[in-house]
């Protein structure tokens, strides 16, 4: 049996911006997940590179910091049995083109950079991220 986990997911600027956060926050909770934590922030650029450090030789990274960067964002620590696993199903493929439906990047996701939602993809990069945004 799996346990309790926490994960961290962001709902990035594409959808602060179109006013999907609170449908996306109904969406965790009717999926059975807890909002721990939750704050709505605006990062400077060199935050973002930080946060996607793991990303920095990608030919994507400068272009997804000044995203990341670009406008509010919706930051929530998240817990469920299975927490990380559960939110990657429920955000769906990275790719909104290729996401499953039911999915939250099928339903409101624009493009691979504007895909509405991140979420850490491994307890290990959970921990990371959580002490990142809310370690004060
Ligand atoms: P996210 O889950 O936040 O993690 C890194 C982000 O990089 C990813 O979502 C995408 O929005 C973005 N990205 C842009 N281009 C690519 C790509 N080719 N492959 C994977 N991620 C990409």
């Amino acid at each position: 049996m799996s346990e309790t986990e926490q994960t961290l997911s962001i709902i990035k600027p594409d959808a602060v911006e179109r006013n999907l956060d609170e449908k996306i926050k109904l969406i965790f909770k009717e999926n059975g997940f807890k909002i721990i934590k939750e704050k709505k922030i605006q990062l400077e650029k060199s935050e973002a590179e930080q946060f996607y450090k793991v990303h920095e030789t990608k030919p994507f990274y400068n272009d997804l910091c000044n995203y990341l960067s670009s406008g509010p964002i919706v930051v929530m620590i998240i817990e469920k049995i299975g927490a990380v696993a559960e939110n990657r199903r429920l955000m769906g493929a990275t790719d909104p083109k290729k996401a499953e439906e039911g999915t939250i990047r099928k339903q409101y996701g624009i493009s691979i950079d504007k895909n509405s939602v991140h979420g850490s993809d491994s307890i290990e990069n959970a921990n990371t991220e959580i002490k990142f945004f809310f370690n004060s």
